[in-house]
């Protein structure tokens, strides 16, 4: 298949570039400012996706058989500090690809968020009403309801958890925040009340490859890992795999925190019905520390402890 991948760059995207190449397909991955080359790509180009009719000339020339959407404003903190351009990579572009996959007849996969819910009634289902709490799981929200309205018959739309992995720029997941943390000299708060499901990059990649592949699962998705954590205890697993001491991280409550009162505290989804029908099977943490990676800028730092 010819797969036009956005935020090819990204912590997922790249991960999707590795993946369906090993399936043999030709993946056209768009990147914004990043320079290095990204394993996996048949070509890679850069363009800014705020710019929908760059983007539009772009799809129909390059008329793809899928478009995988893994570029956005993809923190909430980004997203307050810049709701315009997060609004146009986060709603308006989800919008515009819904568009172009039906025009062109093209699968279309779209990453939303467990954030769309507001973590005080899991777990989640599919059919669960949706209660963001930030405007980045508003704005994820609206994505979802126009690419439903506008190509529900081409499109599945994703939700996932907090991911964990290695990503381009050695900055954007869990261990990786952590190691800038605790090069900084930073302890850092980890809440013991607060539960996620952290999932491989790779393991949601290879989920996106397959869907990419089939056509029967369309509309909203669930996919998550396969282990219900704390904040702390993912803190603790990471810790303990790079050998650094426990006291490294502090343990934290959110119910003692006002400052974060809006923060979900249980983002648990239920993966009914992607979980079990595909190849793919949800991973835990645990599973993938082994193909974690030592962040290059932190690798001095690390080797002095
Ligand atoms: N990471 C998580 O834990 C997590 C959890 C739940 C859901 N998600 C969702 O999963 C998807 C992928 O997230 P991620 O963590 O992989 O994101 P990420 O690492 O922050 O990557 C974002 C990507 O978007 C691209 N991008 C941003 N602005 C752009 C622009 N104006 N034009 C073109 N490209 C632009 C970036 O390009 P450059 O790098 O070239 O600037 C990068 O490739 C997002 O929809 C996110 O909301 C992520």
């Amino acid at each position: 298949m010819k797969i036009i991948l956005t935020g090819a760059s990204g912590l997922l995207g790249s991960a999707f570039a590795r993946a369906a190449s090993l399936r043999s397909h030709e993946v056209i991955g768009v990147v914004n400012e990043f320079k290095g080359p990204v394993a996996g790509l048949a070509r890679q180009i850069s363009l800014d996706l705020s710019d929908l009719s760059a983007l539009e000339a772009f799809t129909l020339e390059t008329f793809p058989d899928a478009i995988v959407n893994c570029a956005a404003v993809s923190s909430p903190g980004q997203c307050d500090k810049d709701p315009g351009l997060s609004k146009r990579m986060n709603v308006d572009l989800p919008e515009k690809l819904a568009l172009l996959s039906k025009h062109l007849f093209a699968r279309y996969i779209h990453i939303s968020s467990d954030q769309v819910f507001d973590g005080k009634h899991p777990p989640y289902h599919i059919s669960s009403p949706t209660s963001p709490t930030s405007l980045y799981g508003i704005q994820k929200v609206e994505a979802e309801k126009r690419v439903l309205e506008l190509a529900v018959e081409f499109a599945s739309i994703v939700r996932i958890p907090l991911l964990s992995g290695n990503s381009p720029r050695g900055d954007r997941s869990l261990h990786e925040q952590l190691f800038r943390a605790l090069s900084e000299n930073y302890r850092p708060p980890l809440f013991v009340d607060e539960f996620r499901q952290p999932c491989p990059t790779e393991n949601v990649a290879s989920v996106l490859v397959e869907l990419c592949e089939r056509n029967d699962f369309r509309g909203l998705l669930h996919w998550a890992g396969s282990q219900r954590l704390t904040r702390f205890q993912i803190g603790e697993q990471l810790l303990d795999h790079f050998g650094l001491p426990p006291s490294s991280i502090e343990q934290a409550t959110l119910a003692n925190n006002p400052a974060f009162s809006v923060w979900p505290p249980d983002l648990t989804l239920d993966m009914a019905p992607l979980e079990g029908q595909l190849k793919t099977r949800p991973k835990a943490l645990k599973e993938h520390l082994d193909t974690l990676i030592i962040p290059m800028q932190y690798r001095e730092w690390y080797h002095s402890q």
